[in-house]
């Protein structure tokens, strides 16, 4: 039996990908596709094994494809000519008979890649059972600025009642950028409009579309994360090619109306989807809706939310007390973190600037937040408010965060080192320890 070159690695990366193993069981994914992907067939067919590991993995799958270089050579070869305005094709009659052709053709292709079985192959085993339909109800895009586009539709409705039965059925659903309208028209969709259509309708947990190239920052390195907000900025700006733009603005439109995530991944990395789902660092661009939660300064409004907040802890020892008039004098020293107006988290820094040194104090998570990182949050954004300030070290006094402290890289130290001022107040009998961190 032959044996693997690194085993250890091999079992390392093994059970780091479990936490998302667990995370993505029952979870839906919708993943898109142009025709170029299906194009290159070596490379599709170990897409669609690594689609079939998710499958395997208990996520719910729908698949939807484009076809463009498809019906771009079947136009070419019959003579005709392609047209295109505003990035989208103008579907003509004849055109439409292309697109028909394309989709028909691909989707048998992918049915028939799905079914594969055999022995000794990734997909040996699999029997994953294809469900293809229409679930996509079209509209004609019209006449845009004097064009008009005929068979070039947009989506109009996604039966994601239709979908979901069929995914409760644990089949993977395959859908083309095709639609139809109630007329019985056929219309050619952008299957970028497609996917993000179906994981909005459907509530997806994620949307992956597949691009040539991923948004890249200003030394070239791939933009592994966006928030909702970022990705708008980098849609305002030169520079993005057509199809990336295209999909950074869908999977935006997604993540706005409640899509979970959505991640762009590159057609041509070897095994790019695996590495993004099951990886920290992903290996395609993730974009997310902003967080709803908002880490800022605080303002005279919240400290009826802060006290709510420390109270209880003031009253077990935790903290030091403070009243409502100490703590409206002293807001601009604080830092919250809200949600939909109630204060979750708070801290504050209060700077010596003459020692060089500033006490992160009255740090506070709501009970049932915690263990979440917004601690860790909150010391990171004082951390930087410090060094803004050209402060160097900042300290702590606690009774009973000790090894919190630790683990932010604080260690213990003598109250000698407190600066003056703060020395003098220091209480003896509350015995709180001292912890200083270098910045
Ligand atoms: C201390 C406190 C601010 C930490 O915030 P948090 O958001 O819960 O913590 P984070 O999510 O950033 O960090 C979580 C980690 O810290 C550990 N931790 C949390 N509170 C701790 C404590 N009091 N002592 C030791 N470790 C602690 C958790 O076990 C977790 O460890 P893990 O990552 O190994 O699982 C929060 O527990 C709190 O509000 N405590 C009451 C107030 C207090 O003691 N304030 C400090 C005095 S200034």
């Amino acid at each position: 039996m032959p044996t693997l070159p690194h085993p250890e690695a091999f079992v390392r990366w093994f059970r780091q990908a479990a936490p998302y193993v667990h995370a993505f069981r029952g979870r839906s994914f919708v993943i898109g596709f142009g025709g170029e992907v299906v194009a290159e067939r070596t490379r599709f067919v170990r897409f669609l094994h690594d689609l079939n590991l998710l499958a395997a993995l208990g996520i719910r799958l729908v698949l939807v494809h484009g076809a463009r270089p498809q019906i771009e050579a079947e136009l070419r070869a019959k003579r005709q000519r392609s047209r295109y305005a505003k990035g989208l094709r103008v579907t003509d009659a004849n055109s439409l008979l292309a697109v028909k052709h394309a989709a028909g053709v691909l989707r048998v292709e992918i049915e028939a890649l799905l079914s594969q079985g055999l022995p000794n192959s990734p997909m040996a085993g699999a029997q994953i059972r294809v469900a293809s339909g229409n679930y996509i109800a079209a509209k004609p895009v019209g006449v845009v600025d004097g064009v008009d586009f005929q068979f070039t539709g947009t989506v109009r409705k996604v039966d994601a009642v239709a979908i979901a039965r069929r995914l409760e059925a644990g089949e993977v659903v395959l859908i083309p950028h095709i639609g139809y309208s109630p007329t019985g028209e056929v219309f050619n969709l952008a299957w970028e409009d497609v996917a993000e259509s179906a994981a909005r309708a459907l509530k997806a947990d994620k949307l992956l579309l597949v691009v040539d190239e991923l948004p890249a920052g200003r030394k070239g390195q791939v933009l592994s994360e966006l928030t909702a907000r970022e990705a708008d900025e980098l849609l305002r700006k030169d520079g993005l090619a057509a199809p990336t733009r295209r999909a950074i603005a869908h999977a935006l439109a997604a993540v706005r109306s409640g899509v979970g995530r959505a991640h762009l991944v590159a057609r041509r990395a070897e095994g790019a989807t695996l590495l993004e789902l099951f990886t920290h660092s992903g290996a395609g661009t993730m974009i997310t809706a902003d967080p709803v939660e908002k880490l800022r300064p605080a303002r005279l409004e919240d400290v009826g939310g802060i006290l709510a907040l420390i109270e209880p802890l003031e009253a077990d020892g935790t903290l030091v007390k403070r009243g409502r008039e100490r703590l409206e004098q002293e807001i601009a020293n604080f830092e919250v973190i809200e949600h939909d107006g109630s204060i979750l988290a708070c801290a504050a820094l209060y700077p010596f600037r003459e020692a060089g040194s500033a006490e992160l104090a009255c740090l506070a998570v709501a009970p049932e937040l915690r263990d979440s990182g917004y601690g860790e949050r909150l010391l990171l954004a004082c951390e930087a408010r410090a060094r803004q300030a050209r402060i160097r070290r900042m300290f702590a006094l606690t009774t009973r965060a000790q090894h919190w402290f630790i683990a932010q890289g604080f260690r213990e130290a003598d109250p000698a080192v407190l600066p003056e001022e703060r020395r003098t107040l220091y209480n003896w009998k509350r015995g709180s320890k001292v912890f200083l961190k270098r910045l």
